[in-house]
């Protein structure tokens, strides 16, 4: 049986899998990223290191609160949390024992200075400690410092100046660690570069505000009676992540590695990710939801799909489904679909009979007698709402029309 190989280069650094914790509480200490390690993740992203005498970081409580849509529990989650509240000297030493107890496995220091000499000596320590790659955090979006985190990241001469700061004091590969917080991150990634970064990990969390108590009429979560726009993350941001991920790997100039985060779960998210340019997949929230053993699933998973496929490596996916993306005014209009029911698996629901009347162009034709729909090709402008509403996954499909010879609703 053919063997499939998920290890990848990653800036000269050879990782084991492309599974990564990202930086987070995930990775708070030695004794949970071991955990993480013997249960199969090839490399951590450690806690964002903070030099206490620089900032003393105290995190508010309560700092997280679930998203919850109807019976879907934690489809995405809130958080108020900053970098690590340990002292450096014990997040330094935990850095150093993993790297003698697990020498295989990629250890990348997250850091987050407050000024030059911050970032310098953060670099040092990190390098002397073993680690293979530092990660920049240029995208806490709750730090208790309003000259930190996000606001750096929007800020390119800061994102240019310190990535330099820390290139011209290590030896190790450098990734810069962007904010979705922004229009457009090719700019600010450019600057990255141009300060010496050697990959770009996106995407942080995006600003949100997952609920409000209507009892008090107080925003969650109710921190001593306030609340903030702070960090959303998980399942629920996976498609804001593709588009900075695919974005990122798209421009002709920027040409980095990127690192790809936001809301992976399953070996399929993961997949995605890849195809749309990320090389290594970094995870928080889903293990937070179920603990380090879905790296078992990732790599099973990906490795099952790999084989089914005949692909033996993970550099023959990255990037693949990214060439795809074109500009919304490059699309071609002269093929158009129209959809089709499958009347033998049609539950006669009338689902998309209500969707297409009052969001659709009033194609469908549903009788409430023997509860038939069925399509009226005329009207029918392809706009697929009857499909993505029918509670049967495969009842409703299309086929293409070529307007050059045959009529179509949406060509008048
Ligand atoms: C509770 C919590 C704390 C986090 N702390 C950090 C941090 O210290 N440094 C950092 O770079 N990112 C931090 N992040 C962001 C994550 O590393 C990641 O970028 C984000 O959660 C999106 O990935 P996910 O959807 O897999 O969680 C934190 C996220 C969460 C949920
Ligand atoms: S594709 Fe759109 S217009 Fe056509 S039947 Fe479905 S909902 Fe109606
Ligand atoms: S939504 Fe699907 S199952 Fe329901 S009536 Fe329409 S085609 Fe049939």
């Amino acid at each position: 049986m053919k063997k499939v190989d998920l290890s990848i280069d990653f800036c000269g650094v050879k990782c084991e899998n492309p599974f990564f914790l990202s930086s987070s509480p995930v990775g708070n200490h030695a004794e949970m990223c071991a955990r993480a390690f013997d249960a199969g993740w090839g490399g951590i992203v450690y806690k964002t290191l903070n030099i206490e005498s620089s900032f003393k970081i105290v995190m508010p409580s309560p700092r997280l609160n679930a998203y919850h849509y109807n019976d879907k529990r934690f489809v995405g989650l809130q958080n108020a949390e900053q970098i690590t509240d340990r002292n450096i000297a014990d997040n330094i030493e935990d850095i150093k024992n993993l790297k003698k107890n697990y020498p295989t496995k990629v250890l990348v220091s997250s850091i987050m200075g407050f000024n030059d000499d911050d970032w310098r000596t953060l670099a040092k320590m990190s390098e002397d400690a073993g680690a293979d790659m530092l990660e920049l955090n240029f995208s806490c979006p709750q730090m208790a410092r309003k000259d930190a985190g996000h606001r750096i990241g929007q800020d390119f001469n800061a994102v240019t100046h310190f990535t330099e700061v820390v290139k011209k004091n290590t030896n190790l590969p450098v990734m810069a660690k962007l904010t979705p917080n922004i229009t457009d991150m090719i700019p600010v990634a450019q600057c990255a570069k141009d300060g010496g970064a050697d990959a770009i990990a996106a995407i942080n969390t995006v600003r949100a505000i997952t609920d409000v108590d209507i009892n008090n009429f107080t925003p969650l979560p109710n921190i001593h009676g306030h609340s903030g726009i702070t960090g959303f993350s998980g399942a629920a941001v996976k498609p804001i992540g593709l588009r900075f991920v695919s974005e990122l790997f798209n421009s002709p100039t920027l040409k980095l590695p990127i690192s790809a985060i936001g809301g992976i779960e399953t070996w399929v998210d993961a997949l995605h990710y890849l195809l749309l340019g990320g090389r290594t997949l970094q995870v928080t929230t889903a293990i937070m939801r179920y603990g380090y053993r879905i790296v078992e699933d990732l790599i099973e998973g990906l490795s099952d799909f790999m084989i089914e496929r005949n692909i033996l490596t993970i550099d023959e996916l990255v990037g693949k489904a990214a060439g795809k993306l074109i500009d919304p005014s490059d699309f071609s209009t002269r093929f158009q679909v129209v959809s089709q029911i499958d009347e033998n698996k049609c539950i006669g629901c009338g689902q998309c009979f209500i969707s297409c009347q009052d969001g659709g162009n009033q194609a469908i034709k549903f009788d409430s007698e023997t509860r038939k729909a069925e399509v009226d090709e005329s009207r029918c402008v392809g706009c697929l709402l009857c499909k993505h509403v029918c509670p049967v996954w495969d009842c409703v499909s299309h086929k293409e029309v070529d307007t050059q010879s045959e009529k179509h609703a949406a060509i008048f």
